[in-house]
């Protein structure tokens, strides 16, 4: 394969016959003459996803491979499925969906723990054309009903339970809540019952075993490349979620290129991704990536620590044979800060990379993880709109010289450029918003569901031309990029995407909050932990640990507690500049014990006063 330099420039100067040649991989029922038109790729071809994550590896040979791995510390469960297997549970899965009703087009909500029911149900929706909104279970009820009432979902898959250190989540009664506060009805909601929590079925309400069971196997639809595969919901600036959509063809073309150009990870190798089929990296890696790549996936139903130790991934590492494990820094920092001299670590003969993603990682760690496993650590920057990596060290083009603090350098594909407020480059250096400049490469978002005008206007309207990322950042004088925070109000707390717009939304419902700021600071384990600073109403008296016990239960309660909000501060008022705009960076400087200089734009005394205090 040519070098970096040489794939980079060709993807930006010839993406038709770049990405042309990628699809190659793919098997298409109809394969596409035109590459790009109009914002989309491949728009004449037509394949099956499902049936080119299975089906076409059990026709190549593979029927016997183990396909997925499911490993379940807490419950104590190991079950091995091959690609023969797995294709016959989505296919009988799929027939499932199908008695239902559920055709081509049809949405499909997912709303389950780390069980290889999951996989099934979203593999089985691509198999029928149907597309998925897989909703991740740290999510509340109320939450959950937004999606509930954006995706309308012909049909409901969940369990009866999740398991959570020391807790079981029963999640029926957090689907029947969300369902009693939906204005839509699904047509059926079908519930795997684990023995860990039966759950009680209402009216309508089917057994997942028992349903599965009436079912006939059926086979792949064929749809068209530019039609959703799935919807994921993500954080955005305001409390309403934006609905991701992913196409069937440019997400299958991307992935499979990504896991051999970026992974270095091939057909019949184990790929591990200890994330959660709730978030992005959960489709693009436990699910579509590696087994459109006829690799092992692993799928892990636990922590990082305490399932029963810090060394728990070094266990399911070894056990497997994984060649590429991927998760959050912050997992990472959990076991570092449970076992620091790697006293845990077993041999990992097979272990060729660790992929670090979904947060900034912090030099500590990637040079404790390097250290500790003597195999290249790789920092990779992406997000949920973008379904694959935009920057990385492309393992399988040319390996680059690591620097800590980088994720390195564009992606193939990705025209990525710095620019400032007047939308001008910066130079080597100076930070500014991290855009890519359009297209955006296969596998991307083309849109948001039901909402193209809030797509255009989050994402392009800023800098024509242009995607913006929502992350600032700087190119370095050797073209290595640096992220260096959001520009908007998503934080990231233990790899997870927040919107502290949402939780301020919350905070501002208390009867007794007059005004409220949500921040995000910096926290050793998790990144950043949220924290809310709130004005009571005039004449409440209430002592802050009573009110903090209100609000934490509040956004709990509605947001849920993935949201991890644990703090709150009772303020007079909130430092605000002339116009009324909340100094929110100036707030994370002091809380974070950063140096600060107090914005000119402020005059009013009594806010200096405010700052001063909340140091
Ligand atoms: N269902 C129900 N509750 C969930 C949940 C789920 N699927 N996932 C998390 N929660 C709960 C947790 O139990 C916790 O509840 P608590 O406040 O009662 O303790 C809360 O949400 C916060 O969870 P989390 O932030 O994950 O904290 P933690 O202390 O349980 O674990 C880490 C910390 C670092 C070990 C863990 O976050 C981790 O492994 N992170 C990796 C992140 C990741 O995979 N990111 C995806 C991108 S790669
Ligand atoms: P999500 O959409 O949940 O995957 O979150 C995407 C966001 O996480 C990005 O916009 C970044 O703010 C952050 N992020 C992901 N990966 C990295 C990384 N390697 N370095 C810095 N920030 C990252």
């Amino acid at each position: 394969m040519a070098g970096y330099e040489q794939t980079y420039r060709r993807s930006l100067e010839d993406p038709e016959g770049f990405w042309g040649e990628a699809a190659r991989a793919i098997a298409w029922d109809v394969e596409p003459k035109t590459v790009f038109e109009d914002g989309r790729w491949f728009p004449d071809g037509r394949l099956n996803t499902c049936f080119n994550a299975l089906d076409r590896h059990v026709a190549d040979g593979r029927g016997d491979q183990p396909a997925l791995i499911y490993d379940s510390p807490v419950t104590g469960t190991l079950r091995r499925f091959t690609y023969e297997e797995l294709r016959g549970e989505v296919a009988r899965t799929a027939g499932m969906l199908q008695s239902l009703g559920v055709t081509e087009g049809d949405t499909v909500v997912i709303y389950m723990p780390m069980v290889p029911e999951a996989v099934i149900g979203m593999l089985a929706c691509a198999r029928i054309g149907a597309v998925h909104s897989v909703v991740f279970g740290g999510f509340a009820a109320p939450e959950l009903a937004a999606r509930i009432d954006h995706a309308e979902p012909k049909v409901i898959l969940s369990a009866s339970c999740g398991l959570e250190p020391g807790r079981i989540v029963e999640y029926k009664p957090l689907l029947d809540a969300a369902l009693d506060r939906a204005s839509h009805r699904p047509d059926a909601c079908v519930i795997l019952q684990r023995p860990q929590a039966e759950a009680q079925l209402r009216d309508g309400e089917l057994d997942w075993a028992q349903t599965a069971a009436k079912a006939e196997e059926t086979g792949c639809v064929p749809v068209a490349a530019t039609d959703p595969l799935y919807i994921l919901y993500t954080s955005g600036t305001t409390g309403a979620p934006k609905g991701i959509v992913r196409d069937n063809g440019g997400h299958a073309v991307a992935l499979r290129w990504s896991m051999g150009a970026v992974y270095d990870t091939h057909p019949g190798e184990v790929f591990w991704a200890a994330s959660d089929v709730g978030w992005v990296v959960g489709h693009s890696y436990i699910v579509y990536g590696p087994l459109l790549a006829g690799c092992t996936t692993v799928l892990y139903e636990g922590k990082p620590v305490g399932t029963p130790d810090a060394g728990a991934f070094w266990r399911v590492a070894a056990d497997h044979k994984v060649k590429t494990l991927f998760t959050a820094p912050t997992a990472i920092r959990a076991i570092k800060k449970e076992d620091p001299s790697g006293r845990l670590l077993r041999d990992l003969p097979d272990l060729r990379y660790l992929f670090l993603a979904g947060e900034r990682l912090d030099p500590d760690t990637y040079h404790w993880a390097t250290d500790l496993l003597g195999v290249p650590v790789i920092d990779h920057w992406w997000q949920t709109e973008t379904g694959w990596p935009v920057a990385a060290n492309c393992m399988g083009i040319e390996p680059l010289q690591p620097k800590p603090g980088s994720p390195t350098v564009p992606v193939p594909g990705y025209d990525v450029r710095i620019l400032d407020e007047q939308g001008r480059e910066c130079p080597p250096g100076v930070d500014g918003a991290i855009v890519v400049r359009l297209p955006l490469p296969p596998g991307t978002l083309p849109t948001l569901y039901r909402d193209h005008d809030r797509f255009v206007q989050s994402y392009l309207a800023r800098y024509p031309g242009h995607y913006l990322t929502g992350d600032g950042g700087h190119v370095d004088e050797d073209g290595y990029l640096f992220v260096m925070g959001r520009t908007d109000d998503v934080i990231n707390v233990a790899g997870h995407r927040l919107s502290t717009g949402a939780m301020e939304e919350v905070l501002a419902t208390h009867p007794d909050v007059a005004e409220c700021a949500v921040i995000g600071v910096t926290d050793q384990l998790k990144g950043q932990v949220p924290v809310g600073y709130v004005v009571l109403k005039s004449g409440v008296e209430r002592a802050e640990p009573d009110v903090e016990a209100e609000l934490v239960a509040l956004v709990r309660d509605q947001i849920g507690p993935v949201a991890a909000f644990k703090r709150v501060r009772v303020v007079s008022r909130l430092p605000k500049t002339r116009s009324g705009k909340i100094l929110r960076a100036t707030m994370r400087a002091i809380a974070d014990g950063r140096q600060y200089r107090v914005p000119s734009t402020i005059e009013d005394p009594a806010a200096l006063e405010e700052i001063e205090r909340l140091g």
